[in-house]
């Protein structure tokens, strides 16, 4: 039997580093787990003469793909170098060669994810993705094995740790979000591109995985509502301060009988909730079952360190398949055809920020709109506006479907006395 497990790693960056650490720091370890070696054969860079944070034997780096993928040595392929199209076929082409992969690319999961792991059920080959989503914690593990006796209804999650730093900070400091993005810019904590983060994208990969693995159905990016937090404003967070609810980016995924809705949007959330007291970078994810009811992970959602647990850990994994020889049997492919959510069904609260005339009757044009499409309002607070000729109204609804709440959207859009729809969020009590 095999009693070395050869690892080709693709990218020595921030996570391969932390991958090499933890192979090499923790080799002891390793072994009593999987009851062999675990030895990192090759490493892909763009430029092997950039000076690395660790030490490496020099003859390990290669600038050229081919030299992990077509070694026939290697056993797992580790890709944490990024990317899309270049990427996927370097995966393709090591899982036709009978390698496994161990991935942490969300994006490469989320929008081509079926391909890779159908062309590695071709091959009875592995392919784990753990620290795709929320970095260092194990949630997709969870998702498919722990929760593999219930019923996920609901998956709601704060997985994209910039907007959290940036939100908390607009939160605590009372401050603008291009103001907190450029400082976090220069922390470090965004990127120079913040598109992916801000924009919604990079939370909406990873809750297309969260879904495909918790619903058991191919959920595509197209099927993800997404909208980022570029619109948040320190008086939107300030009206929610006031009415008891914090703003996150919130990705959410649920499940109305075989019928799912997957969305990510900046979200009222009560104060109260566990997922409003996560700050600052970390990840956290709710997940309701049928059978066990609510229950919540959170830990850090990047870095080097807590990201290479999760990717060591799927190495393990992958090795302990090699060494038992059941490599190829343990994924769970979907297995559901997807069906959507109809907006009638989709349901939530709502908060809305109008600036309206401030004049006798406004307020019952506004109310009869609602009432006309069956939105029942919770509460509302109205607020003059110093020197301006309007007064701001917030409303919260009642629980509403999707639709009849556009429809109240149009028809307070076409109102004369709206002067504007300032803002909108979807509300999590
Ligand atoms: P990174 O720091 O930018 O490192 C990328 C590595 O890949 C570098 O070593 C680079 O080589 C190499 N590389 C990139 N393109 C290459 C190419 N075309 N050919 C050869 N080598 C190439 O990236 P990272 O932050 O470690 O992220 C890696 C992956 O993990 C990404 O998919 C990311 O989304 C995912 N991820 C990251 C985190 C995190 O906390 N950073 C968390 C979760 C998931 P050089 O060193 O020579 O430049
Ligand atoms: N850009 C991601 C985040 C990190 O801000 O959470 C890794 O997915």
């Amino acid at each position: 039997m095999n009693n070395t497990i050869q690892v080709g790693l693709l990218g020595l960056g921030t996570v391969g580093t932390g991958v090499v650490r933890l192979i090499e720091g923790h080799q002891e370890d390793l072994k009593s787990k999987i009851g062999a070696n675990i030895h990192i054969k090759k490493i892909l860079v763009k430029d092997i003469n950039k000076d690395r944070s660790i030490e490496i034997d020099q003859d390990k780096f290669t600038e050229n793909a081919l030299d992990v993928i077509e070694d026939p040595d290697i056993d797992i392929v580790v890709e944490v170098m990024g990317g899309i199209e270049e990427t996927k076929a370097y995966m393709i082409e090591a899982l036709r060669r009978g390698k496994h992969i161990v991935t942490a690319n969300k994006d490469l999961m989320a929008l081509h994810g079926a391909e890779i792991l159908h062309e590695a059920n071709v091959n009875q080959s592995d392919v784990m993705y753990e620290a795709s989503v929320a970095g260092g914690i194990p949630i997709l593990r969870s998702i498919s094995e722990g929760f593999s006796s219930d019923r996920i209804t609901k998956m709601m999650g704060i997985i994209n740790g910039t907007t959290n730093y940036i939100l908390s900070k607009m939160s605590e400091e009372g401050a603008d979000f291009e103001d907190v993005l450029h400082e976090a810019q220069q922390l470090g904590y965004a990127e120079a591109d913040p598109t992916s983060d801000v924009g919604g994208f990079d939370a909406a990969y990873k809750i297309a995985i969260l879904g495909t693995l918790g619903f058991h159905m191919t959920i595509a990016m197209e099927d993800v509502l997404v909208e980022g937090i570029t619109n948040v404003s320190k008086e939107d967070i300030a009206y929610g301060k006031k009415l008891g609810y914090d703003i996150k980016l919130l990705a959410i995924a649920e499940r109305k009988e075989d019928q799912v809705y997957l969305s990510v949007q900046p979200t009222m959330i009560k104060n109260t909730h566990p997922l409003a007291s996560v700050g600052g970078v970390f990840n956290a994810i709710y997940v309701h079952g049928e059978a066990v009811g609510e229950t919540m992970f959170y830990g850090p959602g990047a870095g080097e360190l807590p990201t290479a647990t999760s990717v060591v850990a799927d190495v393990v994994s992958v090795a302990k398949n090699i060494k038992l020889n059941v490599n190829g049997r343990t994924s769970s492919m979907p297995y559901k055809e997807k069906k959507m959510m109809d907006e009638q069904d989709v349901m939530s609260k709502n908060f809305l920020l109008l600036h309206v005339q401030d004049k006798a009757g406004v307020l019952a044009k506004i109310t009869e709109i609602f009432a006309a499409c069956h939105v029942s309002i919770e509460s509302v607070l109205q607020q003059p506006v110093e020197d301006h000729d309007f007064v701001e109204l917030v409303m919260i609804t009642h629980e509403a479907s999707k639709s009849n709440f556009k429809q109240v959207l149009g028809q307070l859009e076409a109102l004369d006395v709206v002067q504007q729809i300032r803002s909108m969020y979807r509300v999590e009590a």
